[in-house]
């Protein structure tokens, strides 16, 4: 078995200062929100890895028919001694990059579950005698410290997540991205791309019910961290497309007029009947947007793949 280790780099209470701010500042505005990284406790961890093998969500079977197939030009273009996965979770695909990197000496993954690190950096030790595996607790949006490690470096942001972030959240996120690479260095990012509403929507609202499910877990994590009273049966999942700015929204739609308490922020929260709280926004890409993205923080697209039915693109950016 390899070295497996794992740190977390937030403070302790971190994680609950940041639900408890998330959550004021959320349920206060006008239309509410919440922000999708409350999804992943331990159970949201494993109904995201459900979701995933849906047949209605096709982007974690073509990001991995890409890394199937292009893992040896990824290995060639970057000769990565070093791969540091942002928000890896099960780090499932991953394994394609590891296998195909052969100067390769440790693998970071960064992922605010604890439970999703452990799981998947331990199953990935054991079969890899001689890699180091480094695994970090840590919130990619909040400026990360990495373990000092050999370049080059390869920084994959896979799954689509790179989406979960607003415009200017994600302008934030690829410049703090690129001021932790170096010459020689790269990122290889998963955008999913821009298709027909009715794929997008199946994708988002699955007849099983899972990602319904997925999305009313954010009110048991409040509920739990929080000691809210959200009845989750209260509410109803809603997937919707928005032409205009190319996303999917997902919200949870209250059934009737509701009062929700939460103790530990002294905050009772009134929602009307039919009134809809924002959860997640998973925006959907164009090759010449992501180029524009990345060039504005200072990285230049060298390679852009997709999958055969053209609906993911992964691409790879180079620091010069
Ligand atoms: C959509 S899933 C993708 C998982 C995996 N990369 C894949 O391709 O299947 C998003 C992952 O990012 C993690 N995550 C979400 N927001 C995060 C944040 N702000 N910081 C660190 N990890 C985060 C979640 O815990 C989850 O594992």
């Amino acid at each position: 078995m390899s070295p497996f280790l794992i740190t977390r780099t937030l403070p302790e209470d971190a994680t609950g200062a940041a639900l408890r701010a998330d959550v004021l500042d959320g349920l206060t505005r006008t239309p509410k929100t919440l922000p999708p990284k409350w999804f992943y406790d331990a159970l949201g961890s494993e109904l995201f890895e459900e979701i995933t093998a849906l047949p209605e969500y096709y982007p974690t079977r073509a990001e991995r028919e890409i890394l199937a197939g292009r893992a040896p030009e990824i290995a060639a273009a970057t000769g990565a001694r070093t791969l540091v996965e942002l928000g890896s979770g099960s780090s499932e695909k991953t394994g394609y990059l590891l296998d195909a990197l052969p100067g390769l000496r440790t693998y970071v993954p960064v992922d605010v579950s604890g439970s999703a690190l452990a799981q998947a950096g331990g199953a990935l030790a054991a079969g890899r005698p001689s890699l180091h595996v480094h695994a970090l607790i840590a919130d990619f949006t909040g400026g990360l410290t990495l373990p000092a490690t050999p370049g080059p470096r390869l920084v994959a942001f896979l799954g689509g997540t790179i989406g979960n972030l607003l415009p200017a959240e994600r302008a934030a996120f690829l410049a703090s991205v690129r001021s932790l690479l170096s010459p020689g260095d790269a990122l290889l990012l998963g955008t999913d791309l821009v298709k027909d509403e009715s794929v997008l929507v199946a994708a988002y609202d699955d007849a099983a019910g899972v990602t319904a499910a997925f999305n009313k877990n954010v009110l048991a994590v409040v509920n739990r961290e929080l000691g809210a009273d959200f009845d989750p049966d209260g509410f109803d999942h809603v997937a919707r497309w928005d032409p205009g700015r190319e996303w999917i929204e997902m919200r949870l739609r209250a059934r009737s007029a509701l009062t929700v308490k939460i103790p530990a922020l002294g905050l009772a929260v009134e929602f009307a009947a039919g009134e809809e709280m924002r959860t997640e926004v998973s925006a959907k890409f164009r090759e010449e947007g992501v180029r524009a993205e990345l060039a504005a923080a200072g990285l230049g697209l060298t390679h852009w793949w997709t999958d055969a039915g053209g609906r993911f693109a992964l691409s790879l950016s180079t620091v010069r």
